[in-house]
């Protein structure tokens, strides 16, 4: 199964895809390069307090337009979590979790500023998931560049799986990115991959890299 693990497609309610019109013309490369089905990861975090029943409406609108279009790749819903203290605490108090196929949930740190997870420690949150029979999935660490080796290594032993960006291995995010990308690859870190598809910038730099023929990861 070529399964997209994390994208922003779903129109208007995060920093992706920006209409229904912008979100048609994503899926529809997607699924020309191949792709059969896409988890729909739109942010929950302090700048999108995105709920289940905001996800769902703008889900069941697009899957509607695309059927209306011809395009045929199957979407699921989900989102991606950032532990931070203006949205965690209430996605787990209201039971928000939309795990990934059945098991797995996309849990991202900040890009760039870790103290913007207050008291919030991701290792005890990977913890509680994993007690709870969820998978934690961290999202491309090659673009947390304050994280470390060690406390990386400390979320796998714990039991936390890696997603790499394809567009962290076509360049997307620069050198430093590919680069840490490509070693996580290369020690076998990586368990997924996903497009983190956000806008038509994406579809061309990762377009061009599926057609150097790179493969779409099976799941
Ligand atoms: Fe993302």
């Amino acid at each position: 199964m070529k399964l997209d693990f994390h994208s922003h497609i779903l129109p208007g309610i995060d920093d992706g895809a920006t209409d229904l019109a912008n979100a048609v013309e994503l899926t529809r490369a997607m699924a020309g390069w191949g792709f059969e089905r896409i988890t729909c990861t739109p942010h929950i975090n302090a700048a999108h307090s995105n709920t289940p029943d905001d996800i769902r409406q703008t889900f069941d609108n697009l899957q509607d337009k695309l059927y209306v279009e011809g395009i045929d790749i199957e979407l699921r819903m989900s989102a991606e979590y950032r532990l931070v203290p203006e949205t965690w605490p209430e996605v787990l108090q209201k039971n928000w979790i939309m795990p990934i196929e059945d098991k797995y949930i996309l849990t991202e740190l900040p890009i760039s500023k870790p103290e913007e997870m207050g008291d919030i420690k991701p290792l005890e949150e990977f913890k509680r998931l994993l007690s709870m029979g969820l998978t934690p999935v961290l999202p491309h660490p090659e673009r947390y560049f304050y994280m470390s080796d060690e406390d990386l290594h400390r979320f796998i032993d714990a039991g936390v799986l890696i997603q790499c960006n394809y567009g962290s291995l076509a360049g997307l995010y620069g050198k430093k990115a590919q680069n840490k990308a490509e070693k996580l690859v290369r020690e076998g870190l990586v368990t997924f991959y996903g497009t983190d598809m956000h806008n038509l910038h994406y579809v061309k730099v990762i377009g061009d890299w599926f057609a150097q023929g790179h493969p779409i990861a099976e799941f």
